[in-house]
């Protein structure tokens, strides 16, 4: 029996660097994540994942890998990393690393052989092309900075194809070498204990002329491949799919586990639910919302979602119409400086104004929607952001463990820290910050904890199915999740405004709601009907 652990686990997403220094270096380190897993414990999560932590040039902050088989200086060494894996394993926490398949660093030595050589092994790891008008349907992702998905190599005399930055050259997946290079990869990390892994940019593997290059059935191929692989040597290692796509376009991606060979992926990031989650809070309206999950397709029972509110990257603006772009930066990006690519780069508490009533608000939906939720680092204590810094960093700034100007992050002078400590009011260190927070009950990381500890006592979330309630108005989010004989009803008011609800639910007598996060019970239902008052920014998840 396979343990499917991840169907009602939640995730933190951790940047090494960023996190806690243990060497006075100024740079995050998995030694220093160490030291904290005790915190990571106390708050409930059960699954860290790891943005990459292998020898890079970081141009694309560790995206872009020169060498897989490593840990970067900074970070530490493949011992601490082993010792990272077994002290999380002894607390019951388990960690998934990232696995970077479709690009190397231009670094890499793969890349460097295949350059310089148009006879090496190599030179067909890439993908080369004397004209740079091949593929000419392919969209660019980083638009802010790359103006063409083809860069002149004067060395190699071609062009050669990237998605991402020009320092990250695609790998060619046509080439079956290739194919099992990247399944030693993760051989090497799974050998070393890891839970799984979180495959960065899977659409992107494969090119054929005359597609958008995305999403190609000979990708799917490649990722059912990989996943017999590791199903074959690891059974029950996860794997969890980066693709940034409509639903229907993800779906694919969790393959067909019913019949041998067919499997992908056992998770799958919801990217459209986000920024829905985000207009729903902003319009007090939970049309967007509801619109997209109901467009979300079944995925098979041993799947499942994962939904975030804020990650490593700019709050991604994909998945929406370019009028609901537009709206978007007009509404949660008023300086220009906020805006990166299609997305805008802040985070969390910041774009909620710092709102207590709606960072929670928000962090209830996160907790109770379909899926298994995903904490980004920093988000738990309200942390702010830097716009000044380039490209994501503004979002990857230093954790901020206790009230002192280094924050606590680590013991070097701070002006060699890896990037500045966030210092304007109110998200600097003395306002924000882990050790006031632990000591403080009413604090948003309390908060945040106690609603997973709850969730954690149902199972309706994880396996639950999950049904919208018609409340009559569209100014509560409200659903049902419904698991075996447990039955929650969740609400959450999205506007400023006292809202008034009355649904039927039983009809028998003598039934009463219990409020899971309260801990208490409401008066029992006249008539079969609940009718609640919920106060602006409420939110209520409730057992029938
Ligand atoms: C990661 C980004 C990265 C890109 C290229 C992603 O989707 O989340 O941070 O820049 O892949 O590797």
């Amino acid at each position: 029996m396979i343990d499917l652990w991840y169907k009602d686990a939640v995730f933190y997403e951790v940047y090494i660097r960023a996190y806690h220094d243990s060497n006075a270096d100024g740079h995050g380190d998995l030694a220093g994540l160490t030291e904290k897993l005790d915190y990571l414990k106390e708050l409930g999560v059960d699954c860290l994942w790891l943005l990459p932590i292998y020898p890079s040039p970081l141009k694309d902050d560790g995206y872009d890998i020169a060498d897989y088989y490593g840990v970067h200086s900074t970070y530490g060494s493949v011992d601490d990393f082993k010792t990272l894996v077994d002290e999380a394993h002894a607390r019951g926490l388990r960690i998934i690393a990232d696995l970077v398949l479709n690009h190397t660093s231009d670094q890499h030595p793969w890349f460097q052989a295949a350059r310089q050589d148009k006879d090496s092994p190599y030179r067909d790891y890439y993908v080369w092309s004397d004209s740079d008008q091949k593929y000419t349907g392919t969209r660019i992702i980083f638009t802010d900075t790359e103006p063409s998905n083809w860069s002149w190599d004067e060395a190699a005399g071609q062009y050669f194809w990237h998605r991402f930055f020009a320092t990250q050259p695609d790998l060619n997946f046509d080439n079956p070498a290739v194919r099992e290079e990247m399944k030693k990869v993760a051989k090497f990390w799974l050998d070393m204990g890891i839970d799984g892994f979180r495959a960065d940019a899977v659409p992107y593997l494969i090119e054929r002329e005359g597609t958008g290059n995305e999403n190609l059935p000979e990708t799917h191929e490649y990722l059912k491949e990989l996943r017999a692989f590791i199903d074959q040597h690891y059974p029950g290692r996860v794997l969890l799919c980066e693709a940034n796509m409509w639903p229907e376009d993800v779906r694919p991606y969790f393959g067909d586990p019913s019949i041998p060979g067919q499997a992908e992926f056992q998770m799958g990031f919801h990217f459209p639910i986000m920024p829905r989650i985000f207009m729903a809070l902003k319009k007090g309206d939970v049309s967007d919302m509801v619109e997209i999950i109901n467009r979300t397709p079944p995925i098979p029972a041993e799947c499942q979602w994962c939904t975030f509110l804020r990650n490593h990257d700019e709050l991604t603006l994909e998945m929406v119409t370019e009028e609901e772009r537009q709206w978007m930066w007009q509404h949660y990006a008023p300086e220009p400086r906020m805006k990166l690519n299609l997305g805008i780069r802040r985070r969390l508490a910041p774009l909620l104004d710092n709102n207590r009533r709606k960072i929670e608000l928000a962090n209830s939906i996160l907790f109770t929607l379909t899926g298994s939720p995903i904490i980004y680092y920093g988000d738990e204590i309200g942390m702010g952001d830097n716009i000044w810094l380039d490209d994501r960093n503004g979002v990857r700034t230093p954790m901020q463990w206790n009230p002192d100007p280094s924050a606590g992050f680590s013991d070097a002078a701070p002006e060699g820290f890896y990037a500045p400590v966030i210092d304007s009011t109110p998200y600097g260190p003395d306002s924000v910050n882990v050790a006031d927070q632990q000591a403080d009950p009413k604090s948003l990381l309390n908060t945040i904890q106690k609603m997973i500890a709850i969730r954690k006592q149902y199972k309706a979330f994880g396996w639950g199915d999950f049904k919208w309630i018609d409340t009559g108005t569209a100014a509560v989010a409200a659903y049902r999740r419904k698991y075996k004989d447990e039955r929650l009803l969740i609400f959450n008011n999205l506007t400023d405004q006292i809202q008034t609800v009355s649904i039927p639910v039983a009809r028998v007598t003598n039934v009463y709601p219990i409020d899971i996060l309260g801990n208490r019970r409401l008066p029992p239902l006249e008539n079969g009907y609940l009718s609640l008052m919920l106060a602006p920014y409420r939110y209520l998840w409730l057992r029938i």
